[in-house]
């Protein structure tokens, strides 16, 4: 069974405080983005879950060991329901960069149960699905369902949105990763709190109106995240620069998009942010994050 995962990005992200699990609560809008990592089940005689992943060319990160990888955590909370005894080889390789503030580990893991419950034959529905996979992770529900949606809690409890935004997004990499955790400690030392919320967002997005999109990006988690990486605003600043309509922080980070109406502009807007970042990607916007692709090796 082969199939892609997309990336995401946070169009809009608040923190509402932090909670006494030490999880924060947020009010976010994620958005898939078809920049993907490929991924390929296949049965093994072992009994076992086996994990083997790669970064493709040009794609840095430091891989997870096996305890650590969603990919992992994902088949086995399956195969802790009695779904199957049988040995599984998943293989990744990675396109998305690791710890980049994309959701890459999210959707690999949101993967991982899709397509191990249709390989399986699991009637699992579809509030349990996303139980399990909030046990893996706060972003991999959103990444069950994908396309645009508004998240809150710890991100896990979804609402699905009117979404007609197709754009094209400039993908500012950085090599070096930035822990998720790490970042939100740094929130907890100010614990800003803008005056804002995602009701605007959300009707620029049902209208489609790029511009005013692009005017009301929003993430709490950049000015933490700047103060950790002081060269990431040049950054951000680069992409505005180069005619993005509007560039953010993703999640908590240290990736930086750029928002473009289609292709051409976001091919001209790459090229000239290239100095400013390790590597710069362009990818358009998507309604699904785990896409199987065929089951010819099963
Ligand atoms: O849920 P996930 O494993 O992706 O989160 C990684 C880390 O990010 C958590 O251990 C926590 O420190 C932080 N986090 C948070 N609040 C969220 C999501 C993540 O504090 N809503």
């Amino acid at each position: 069974m082969r199939l892609f995962t997309n990336c995401k990005v946070n169009l809009f992200l608040k923190v509402l405080g932090r909670r006494p699990d030490g999880y924060h609560e947020l009010e976010t809008i994620l958005h898939t983005v078809g920049l993907s990592d490929e991924m390929e089940i296949v049965p093994t005689e072992t009994g076992d879950i086996e994990v083997q992943m790669s970064l493709a060319e040009g794609v840095t990160g430091d891989l997870p060991s096996r305890e650590e990888n969603t990919v992992y955590r994902a088949a086995r909370a399956l195969l802790e329901t009695g779904a199957s005894n049988e040995g599984i080889l998943i293989e990744v390789l990675k396109h998305i960069p690791v710890s980049a503030g994309l959701g890459g580990g999210s959707g690999n893991a949101a993967g991982a149960l899709v397509a191990l419950r249709d390989h399986w034959g699991l009637r699992l529905s579809r509030a349990e699905m996303l139980e399990m996979a909030a046990t893996i992770g706060s972003d991999v529900p959103f990444c069950i369902q994908g396309g645009t949606m508004l998240a809150s809690g710890r991100g896990e409890i979804l609402t699905s949105l009117t979404d007609a935004l197709a754009g094209w997004f400039v993908l500012g990499i950085s090599d070096r990763p930035l822990p998720t955790a790490d970042v939100y400690a740094e929130w907890d030392e100010r614990s800003p709190r803008a005056e804002t919320n995602p009701a605007a967002m959300s009707l620029a997005l049902g209208a489609g109106d790029i511009e005013e999109v692009a005017s009301l990006l929003h993430n709490d988690l950049e000015a933490p995240a700047f103060r950790m990486r002081p060269e990431l605003p040049a950054g951000k600043e680069a992409l505005l620069e180069a005619g993005a309509f509007g560039a953010l922080l993703s999640g908590s980070g240290p990736t930086v998009f750029g928002l473009c109406a289609d292709e051409e502009q976001a091919r001209a807007v790459a090229a000239r942010v290239e100095p400013a970042f390790d590597r710069v990607e362009i990818a358009p916007s998507r309604d699904r994050c785990v896409e199987i692709q065929a089951e010819a090796s099963l």
